[in-house]
């Protein structure tokens, strides 16, 4: 049975007189990948912003399992915890090593002990492959490296949902292929997945459904199948005719 996890609805946000989400519906099901793509200024990294409440919506709601975490009363702390961020740009503590990044949050946070939390992040450094550079420092690594941490650090805390903002843009584009890499074999493990990306052949194979965003407003949704094969609207379709051919 599908089952949300993140329903919004009618959201819009505006900066001043510029109206960058212009009434957004969206839901997002319980263990679902999920890719948002579109040009750039469509407002793909504000609606990542707006799940997550780092800016606040201007209008709308967003339920989380149910309920309207916009609603007065409602634990903002707690629902960030339920989801986990990956940024264009790393974002590490560049002053903490490889270890450190991961444990953290953790004990900060949710509180956990120090053992405990070694334990789940270790294991995470083992799920991106970077566990053998646990002492390692983010400036000794390369970018693909730091995407990886990244990832593990915010797997630590056991998010139930990961939102990724176009994870391997900012990669040199030998690098690209190990953060695709680490994020499908989090595909479909049952962690809930909204992932910006430019990388079409990587939202083909790994979605369960594509939304293309246009101007604030969501042009178009469907599966990998029906968005990339048989697009209906005529600016999904100048947008994928011009992706794919800048990257023949
Ligand atoms: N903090 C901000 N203040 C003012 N304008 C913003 C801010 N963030 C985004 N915008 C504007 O919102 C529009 C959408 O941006 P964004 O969500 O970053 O798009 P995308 O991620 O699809 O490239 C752009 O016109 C951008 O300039
Ligand atoms: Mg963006």
């Amino acid at each position: 049975m599908t089952e949300a996890i993140i329903e919004i609805k009618h959201l819009k946000k505006s900066f001043g007189d510029n109206e960058v989400l212009k009434d957004i519906d969206f839901t997002v099901n319980k263990g679902e990948v999920v890719s948002i793509i579109g040009s750039s200024g469509s407002g793909k990294s504000t609606l990542l912003r707006c799940i997550n409440l780092l800016e606040t919506p201007t209008s709308g709601e967003i339920h989380y399992q149910g309920q309207d975490v916009l609603q007065k009363g409602y634990s903002l702390t707690k629902y960030r915890t339920h989801l986990g961020m990956v940024f264009q740009s790393f974002n590490l503590f560049n002053n903490l090593n490889v270890l450190e990044n991961c444990i953290t949050g953790q004990t900060t946070v949710l509180k956990r002990n120090r053992a405990e939390a070694t334990k789940t992040a270790v294991a995470n450094l083992e799920k991106v492959g970077m566990a053998s550079y646990q002492k390692a420092m983010p400036a000794q690594l390369s970018g693909g490296q730091k995407q990886r941490v990244a990832i593990a650090r915010a797997l630590s805390m056991d998010p139930d949902v990961m939102l990724f903002d176009e994870p391997t843009s900012a990669l040199d584009p030998e690098m690209v292929g190990e953060v695709l890499k680490t994020m499908k074999s989090l595909a479909h493990t049952g962690l809930t997945m909204v992932i910006v990306t430019h990388e079409m052949a990587f939202a083909r194979d790994v979605s369960d459904r594509v939304i293309f965003m246009d101007q604030g407003v969501i042009a178009e949704e469907g599966t990998p199948e029906a968005i990339f094969g048989n697009p209906k609207e005529a600016r999904t379709k100048e947008f994928l005719q011009r992706v794919l051919d800048k990257e023949e």
